[in-house]
């Protein structure tokens, strides 16, 4: 089964079986691609594409649209302040591009969904070099975040290529999170005696890490540092073009980043009770491998 849902721009408007078509795409662990659907960079913005112009402290620079933070600018004074502004500005923008693009295109399904953090990704994928493994986004792996768990809920993304030289973002989607995970569950132990509970004592999670969220790290790790999984499990490479905006349930979909940079990202997070089919989400299917509730 093709991994990417090709739908155009627009084409959903008048079309609920469109828009119900990609809800249950999305669920099923597919990428919605929307090859003629760009994000507008006005052009005093167009700064922002220079490698040497954003002193970067981390590969993005994140903003939280519900508190007006921009993040991972290294300077902050003098003309860092007009950039980070203007920066902000671009992101929130963007983050209600998102928005408007949801509730079109998912209906009631967006409506149930929370805005999260919104990022530029300006880095050179291809060739970036990675602290360690676990960061290491060339490698296929389902998004789980160390520090803020999730308890079952679903991480959402959209992401919109806005390279002005027309060069695609390009990923590779592996195998559907039912095969990873009956791949890679049978082989991971059980949390030790004391660790949530110590993870959170020592402020390394922002709240207790349920057995759900040590499933989904462990998952996330072991198959970036598995090397012969990495070469050997099949995948689609795709190339998702500049002008294109696509999204997908990135904690079900098996996804790495080879190359391009210059991408916009909006992140959603959403319940599993809100789904049109909760039993696809990465919970119900762990859960039900594993025999037992995991929030
Ligand atoms: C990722 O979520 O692993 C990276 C996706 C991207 O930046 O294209
Ligand atoms: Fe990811």
């Amino acid at each position: 089964m093709n991994p990417i849902v090709t739908i155009l721009d627009a084409s959903w408007r008048d079309d609920a079986d469109i828009r119900e078509e990609a809800v249950s795409a999305l669920e099923s662990g597919r990428v919605l691609y929307i090859p003629d659907l760009g994000f507008p960079v006005e052009e005093d913005e167009k700064r922002f594409f220079d490698d040497g112009f954003l002193q970067l402290s981390s590969k993005n620079v994140s903003y939280d649209p519900s508190t007006g933070d921009v993040r991972g600018l290294k300077s902050t004074q003098g003309a860092g302040d007009t950039d980070k502004a203007a920066l902000g500005k671009l992101l929130a923008r963007y983050a209600q591009f998102t928005r408007d693009l949801c509730a079109e295109l998912l209906g009631d399904f967006a409506a149930r969904l929370d805005v999260a953090r919104t990022s530029f990704r300006p880095v050179e994928v291809e060739g970036r070099k990675a602290r360690t493994v676990g960061s290491d986004d060339t490698l296929l792996h389902v998004d789980s975040f160390s520090s803020r768990p999730m308890a079952g809920r679903r991480i959402m993304r959209v992401f919109t290529n806005v390279n002005p030289a027309g060069k695609p973002r390009v990923w590779n989607v592996g195998e559907p999170f039912e095969d990873l995970a009956k791949r890679f569950v049978p082989l991971m132990r059980t949390p030790w005696p004391g660790e949530r509970a110590a993870l959170r004592l020592l402020y390394v999670t922002k709240s207790y890490r349920t057995l759900y969220d040590h499933y989904m790290l462990r998952l996330h790790d072991d198959m970036k540092g598995d090397s012969t999984y990495q070469r050997t499990v099949p995948l689609t490479r795709v190339e998702l073009a500049a002008g294109a905006t696509w999204m997908c349930f990135t904690d079900q979909v098996s996804h790495a980043a080879l190359a391009g940079k210059y991408v916009l990202e909006q992140t959603f997070y959403g319940d599993v009770e809100h789904m049109a089919r909760p039993e696809r989400s990465p919970l119900k299917v762990l859960e039900s491998m594993i025999q037992r509730p995991l929030t």
